[in-house]
């Protein structure tokens, strides 16, 4: 097998390069470089520089390759720019993942895993998420993973894909500090960023329903959901017959705001105040936490990491980042 990775030079992407890799599958990568780097690729993974916007540079990298599978990873992510401008990320999320379809489906190929997202279920008032908890996402980037999951599934049924929707919840560390996260915009390099210029981690509201009254997320490893990735591969390989598969990706355990910031003040030594309380967020959901049991079951996936090693190896990520700024 072949696989082509749209957006494998990414944070996410690039750690997904490297799990396959390492079990021996072919990988090319397709991505625009508007946030991936060239530098978290291995120097021997094919590049191709374009958007899956682009039909013909996509037809012409699954011809090349001759690509069987993609793992489709491109797509713009932030909450709050999905807001700014929801006619990008339908552009972007949904008419991309049409466009990589129909070149696909044109090409023949078998397997296709999507990125998905636990932004498609919006605010679940449910203590544990499984996939039968209804999907009512809260913003246009909650909607497009949604919107990409029906099309997936509906491209695969028509047309004999066998097709994977893996829903991400918080994604967290790194597998080594040159694949970090290096953009700013979830928790853990936000908290970074405060206590680097001196400042106090803002905890965005503690009068949430919960332990703590902070917000409870299920933060997963970069290399665990790397590993979904791979396993999610194989099983599409090794189905007799086109299914699809929709599972959750995390590790089942939640994890406070304030218990991160505890967190990240012990691994970074920030000598403290360990958090300044701030407004709510809107739209934050108090708690959003997995059911890992489908992929268990189906996939034979469970968590290894814990969040203090994601919050470690994040550390080492940020300092490897920042030491190359200077
Ligand atoms: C986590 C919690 C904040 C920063 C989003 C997307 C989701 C996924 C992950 C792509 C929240 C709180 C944060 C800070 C804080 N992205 N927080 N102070 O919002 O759970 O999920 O990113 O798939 O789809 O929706 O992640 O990291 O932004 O926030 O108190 O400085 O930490 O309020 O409760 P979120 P996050």
């Amino acid at each position: 097998m072949t696989w082509l990775i749209t957006g494998g030079a990414g944070y996410i992407g690039a750690h997904v390069v490297r799990a396959m890799r390492a079990a021996g599958e072919r990988v090319v990568v397709v991505d625009d470089l508007t946030s991936g780097v060239t530098e978290r690729l291995p120097a021997d993974v094919p590049l191709v520089r374009g958007s899956v916007l682009d039909r013909e540079l996509v037809a012409r990298a699954l011809a090349e390759h001759a690509v069987t599978g993609v793992v489709h990873l491109a797509a713009r992510k932030q909450v709050a720019e999905s807001v700014a401008q929801p006619i990008r990320y339908y552009e972007e999320n949904v008419h991309g993942l049409a466009v990589l379809l129909d070149a696909a489906v044109a090409a023949d190929v078998r397997a296709f895993v999507f990125s998905s997202s636990a932004a498609v279920y919006g605010m679940p008032d449910v203590d544990l998420v499984t996939e039968a908890t209804p999907c009512q996402p809260m913003n246009p980037y909650g909607e497009t993973k949604l919107a990409g999951e029906w099309l997936v599934r509906a491209a695969g049924a028509t047309h004999g894909l066998a097709t994977a929707c893996l829903r991400y919840f918080n994604v967290a560390g790194a597998a080594d500090p040159e694949l970090a996260d290096t953009g700013v915009s979830n928790i853990i390099p936000m908290f970074f960023d405060r206590i680097a210029s001196g400042r106090a981690p803002l905890v965005f509201g503690d009068d949430y329903p919960t332990p703590d009254g902070t917000c409870v997320r299920d933060y997963v490893h970069v290399a665990d959901l790397a590993d979904a990735h791979l396993a999610a591969a194989r099983w599409l390989t090794g189905l007799t017959a086109p299914r699809d598969l929709t599972v959750n990706i995390g590790t089942g355990r939640g994890v406070s705001v304030r218990e991160m910031a505890e967190l990240v003040a012990e691994v970074t030594d920030h000598p403290g105040p360990i958090a300044e309380v701030a407004p709510r967020r809107p739209g934050d959901p108090a708690r959003v936490v997995a059911s890992a049991e489908r992929i268990a079951t189906e996939l034979g996936w469970s968590a290894r990491y814990d969040v203090r090693e994601m919050v470690e190896s994040a550390w080492l990520g940020w300092r490897h980042h920042q030491s190359t700024l200077r």
